[in-house]
């Protein structure tokens, strides 16, 4: 299959499948309220500082389409929603673009329509550290995340089932690119014993992409028009636990990125709470942008921005960082998953050490 079909389809199934059928678990946190929040509306800033740019709001869009010229309309969209809301954009593997040479065009687009926003390349973990730096260099990107998908890459008819070497390869493309490398999964989440593994190899930048979201199995389960029921449908550590296993082993120095099935302001106060240092949202954005339009695009991030300030004000916290101080309580499915972990459950709930 062409690469320009592969893209397009990914668009079109992820719209068409929606999220889950594994859920992000953030239902089963709730602050406790706070009656006497001592705070001024004036005093809340929900700007962050991130791989080196000031964001206005502290969200991204993380990676989704290009390497075809069919979706430079749908970059320069994104782009556009990135630029008016001062938040971040990753965009989709540049993979057709290096390697084939297809679809460079919407790559410049993003960067064109947004000459000083944060900008993020991507590209599988598989690639040489020359194509990782033509792919920095294509958009001169602000960072670089190498994506992560076993369970992708497994239902994928066309996929690449050889996972070996891959902490090699990313290691050295990380000791001589010259800006910051972002590890990533795809929906799918990371576990602390990966996490670990990462940290120990020298990565700073962790976007643990959790299930609950976007499914990126189901997709190509779908696409590839099997018969049985996938058993890979609902695989994935879901994001909340994928930030509870980030809170355990990565310190507050690194920087952790939330992803995965972030759909409202209470998931996105709920993953700071867990130690997030800026939030990532695809499926929602591409489905805005495709279906209505840059400007409900931009109305969905004030809707959020919105809503992320009210949590603050009304839990009295500054800024969303000060949700880590916050109590929570923790039932249901994530209960049990800190009782399987070994995790104790009464000092996260009281605060978050990142
Ligand atoms: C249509 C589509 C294409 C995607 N392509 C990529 C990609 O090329 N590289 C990548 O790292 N992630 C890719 N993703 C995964 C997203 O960046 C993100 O990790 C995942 O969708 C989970 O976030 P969500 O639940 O908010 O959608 C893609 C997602 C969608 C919806």
């Amino acid at each position: 299959m062409q690469r320009e079909h592969l893209k397009l389809e990914h668009n079109k199934y992820a719209l068409e499948l929606g999220d889950g059928p594994a859920t992000t678990h953030f239902a089963d946190l709730q602050f406790v309220h706070n009656c006497l929040p001592e705070i001024n509306p004036a005093d809340i800033d929900i700007s962050v500082k991130l791989l080196g740019k000031r964001l206005r709001l502290p969200f991204f869009i993380d990676a989704i389409t290009g390497s075809t010229d069919s979706v430079i309309e749908i970059n320069s969209k994104l782009a556009q929603v990135a630029a008016a809301c001062g938040i971040g954009l990753a965009v989709g593997s540049q993979y057709g673009a290096v390697c084939q040479g297809t679809g460079i065009g919407s790559y410049k687009v993003v960067r064109e329509q947004n000459p000083h926003g944060l900008v993020i390349a991507n590209m599988s973990a598989f690639v040489t550290y020359e194509q990782a730096l033509a792919a920095v260099d294509m958009l001169e990107a602000d960072a670089l995340e190498l994506h992560l998908n076993a369970a992708q890459e497994l239902v994928m008819a066309e996929g690449d089932k050889n996972y070996a070497g891959l902490l090699q390869n990313m290691q050295k493309i990380f000791e001589s690119l010259p800006v910051p490398l972002i590890i990533k999964e795809t929906g799918c989440g990371m576990a602390k014993e990966q996490y670990q593994q990462l940290l120990e190899a020298g990565f700073y930048v962790y976007n643990c992409a959790g299930a609950g979201g976007t499914n990126f199995p189901a997709i190509e389960a779908k696409r590839s028009g099997a018969v049985l029921a996938n058993d890979f449908a609902g695989w994935g550590l879901p994001t909340c636990w994928s930030l509870i296993d980030g809170q355990y082993v990565i310190p507050a120095k690194r920087c952790l990125l939330a992803s995965g099935g972030i759909r409202t302001a209470g998931d996105i106060a709920k993953a700071f709470a867990l130690g997030a240092d800026a939030v990532g949202i695809t499926g929602p954005v591409l489905r805005l942008v495709m279906e209505e339009g840059v400007a409900a695009a931009i109305a969905y991030f004030e809707e959020l921005e919105q809503g992320l300030e009210q949590y603050l004000l009304l839990l009295g916290c500054r800024t969303p960082y000060e949700l880590r101080q916050v109590p929570l309580l923790i039932s249901g499915e994530t209960r049990n998953y800190l009782d399987c972990r070994g995790y104790a459950v009464a000092a996260l709930c009281k605060a978050r050490n990142r």
